[in-house]
């Protein structure tokens, strides 16, 4: 093996040890663990025959939640909250919990353009909340059908794009990629679904990164 692709295989080894490490900490709201999260939606990508990069950013895409320090900012809600995300008046319980990490689309893309993911694998990462914001704006029924969790943390996220803002976000070149990633991502929460495992995408995660360096003239 070349030193090459010993550096790149390490890097692979960090990035899936973060997924698993993170999944240890649970997923406040839904039914299944944060790491069946991530391959469910790398599965739909998969299913959908999109391109190495594609899939690859939809098992990515949670992974700022993961690659931050403790001190890290949370989005914080009353438990009470959770049960009841349109509520006005709810009740306090006076138990936070954490919907997630502040800004973690951004730490999660920056993460992986250090480690030398493509810019595409790093742009659709870091879209996944504008979608949010995107679809949430334009379709009503979008909204209604995110889970409580998602519901609290669009309210940390900025909440749903108005008419300008849906207008500017429908120039971007990758803006119906960046759709498809995100529908995969919320139909990654079905308890029981069997999908490949982690280790199934070590061999395109190396040939991404192995490309990616040959691009970029680091491999002669
Ligand atoms: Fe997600």
């Amino acid at each position: 093996m070349s030193s090459e692709q010993q550096d790149c295989e390490k890097i692979v080894d960090t990035v899936f040890q973060v997924l698993i490490d993170g999944s240890k900490q649970g997923y406040i709201g839904e039914a299944i663990s944060q790491l069946e999260h991530s391959l469910q939606a790398a599965a739909g990508g998969r299913q959908a025959n999109a391109d190495d990069e594609t899939v690859l950013a939809a098992l990515l895409h949670d992974i700022g939640q993961f690659a931050t320090g403790a001190e890290q900012k949370q989005m914080l809600c009353d438990a009470a909250e959770l049960s009841n995300p349109d509520g006005t008046s709810t009740g306090n319980t006076g138990e936070k919990l954490s919907v997630g990490v502040t800004g973690h689309e951004r730490i999660g893309a920056e993460y992986l353009r250090r480690l030398g993911f493509s810019e595409k694998v790093a742009q659709l990462v870091e879209s996944h909340v504008s979608v949010k914001r995107y679809l949430t704006g334009k379709d009503p029924e979008y909204y209604a059908g995110l889970s409580n969790a998602s519901k609290l943390s669009l309210k940390y996220q900025g909440g749903p794009y108005n008419q300008e803002q849906i207008k500017e976000f429908e120039k971007d070149p990758l803006y119906e990629l960046k759709i498809q990633v995100r529908r995969w991502d919320d139909s990654a929460k079905i308890v029981g679904w069997e999908v490949p495992d982690l280790e199934s995408y070590r061999p395109m995660a190396m040939n991404h990164l192995l490309a990616q360096r040959k691009q970029q003239g680091v491999v002669a």
